[in-house]
């Protein structure tokens, strides 16, 4: 293995269906990442990926790939039950691991992926890839500088739409042993953990679930579910995939001091009792420098992607943003913003929202 503190790092894509690609672009858009080899068991798959980006090396399975010594970093792009398969085999052959999200899909498999992390040495990072999301960050920074004051009720709402075809398409999508969950742990997990980071995590909740409008699939299209916040705020929570034809999803947070809103990936609204109130990512992060001097933490990198922000997202963007995140944590043996611990907390919660539906009673986080 390269000596990770410098020279480019080398990045291998094990899975190259809808979001290896993803890994690709953004790994081609770093300058010091380089691409050195791809994986599917669809050999095409991998084919496709390695011509579009000059990939010399195409495996046609994870072990493969995995047995390369000329990788530092595994990016683990394969159906959800298969993640921490994939990725303590990874730990174990002396890679640093991204493991695309959901972390897994049960909390014995996220276990013993952290426990694989704690034993190899290794970084481990779970993409949540909107957590790197300018207005994230920015409406981040506001609630903990207490900007917000003490938040009382947060809601999130991820109303979606899939057809049919969407859950016919792979054999995996709609199963409880490799999707690991329909609405809420497919497309949720998401919204569910930027509420949890932003807020400060769950402690209870109570939760239906129904497969409401869709046919030949195991699991639920939609979630609803009341929570209380560790902090002792309320807040609901729905994700669907039954809602013709999708609105973008949602982040409510009201606090005693102001309230903070992010629509889709953008900022809609963070607006204060002083009287201060923003309605795009640029004047927010303007303000929040301004009034927090040099002290903020993620500022900086939320100024910089809001500035950039107004050109239009691209698709892929804000994965570029977490792998840089975890290079960083490679190259200077630090932390990544998510790791192993963290990757795990939206699937308490999402579990928790099985648990409850499927009993009819609440369920305590952390038992
Ligand atoms: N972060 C995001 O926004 C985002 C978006 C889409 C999907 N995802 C996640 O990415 C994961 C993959 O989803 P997808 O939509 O790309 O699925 P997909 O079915 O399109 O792709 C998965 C690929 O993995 C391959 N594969 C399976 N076993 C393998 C093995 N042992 N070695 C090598 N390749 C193997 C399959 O052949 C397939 O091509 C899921 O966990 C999903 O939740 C994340």
């Amino acid at each position: 293995m390269a000596e990770t503190g410098e020279g480019k790092l080398r990045f291998g894509i094990i899975g190259c269906g809808s979001i290896g690609p993803t890994h690709a672009g953004a790994i081609n858009q770093i300058a010091d990442a380089e691409l050195v080899a791809v994986s599917d068991v669809i050999a095409e798959r991998a084919e496709k990926v390695a011509q579009k980006y000059g990939v010399a090396r195409v495996h046609d399975s994870h072990r493969a790939l995995l047995a390369d010594p000329d990788i530092d970093i595994v990016c683990v792009c394969t159906p959800s039950g298969m993640h921490a398969d994939n990725a303590v085999e990874a730990l174990r052959a002396g890679k640093h691991v991204i493991v695309e999200k959901p972390m897994d899909v049960s909390l014995e498999a996220c276990d013993r992926l952290i426990a694989a992390e704690d034993e190899t040495g290794k970084k481990l990072t779970i993409i949540s890839q909107h957590r790197f999301d300018a207005a994230t960050l920015l409406v981040k920074e506001a609630i903990d500088a207490g900007r917000l004051g003490r938040i009382v009720l947060a809601d999130a709402t991820v109303k979606w739409w899939r057809t049919q075809q969407y859950y016919d398409s792979g054999e995996w999508r709609g199963t409880w042993q490799w999707d690991g969950g329909g609405a809420l742990m497919n497309q949720g997990v998401h919204t569910v953990d930027l509420l949890q980071w932003l807020t400060g995590g769950v402690s209870s909740l109570y939760a239906h679930t129904r497969t409401a409008a869709h046919e030949r699939i195991e699991v639920e299209d939609v979630a609803v579910a009341a929570l209380t916040f560790e902090n002792g705020a309320v807040g609901t929570m729905t994700a669907t995939t039954a809602a013709y034809d999708g609105l973008p999803v949602r982040i409510d947070i009201f606090g005693t001091e102001g309230s903070a809103i992010i629509e889709g990936d953008r900022l809609k609204m963070l607006k204060l009792k002083n009287g201060e109130e923003y309605a795009s990512e640029q004047a927010a992060a303007h303000a929040l420098s301004v009034a927090m001097g040099g002290t903020a933490s993620v500022k900086d990198e939320a100024a910089t992607r809001a500035a950039t922000a107004e050109a239009g997202a691209v698709w892929g963007d804000a994965h570029r943003a977490q792998i840089e995140d975890f290079m960083r944590a490679v190259r200077t043996n630090g932390k990544p913003l998510i790791d192993g611990r963290g990757g795990r907390k939206p699937i308490e919660i999402i579990k928790s929202v099985y648990q409850s539906a499927r009993t009819g009673q609440p369920v305590t986080l952390g038992k």
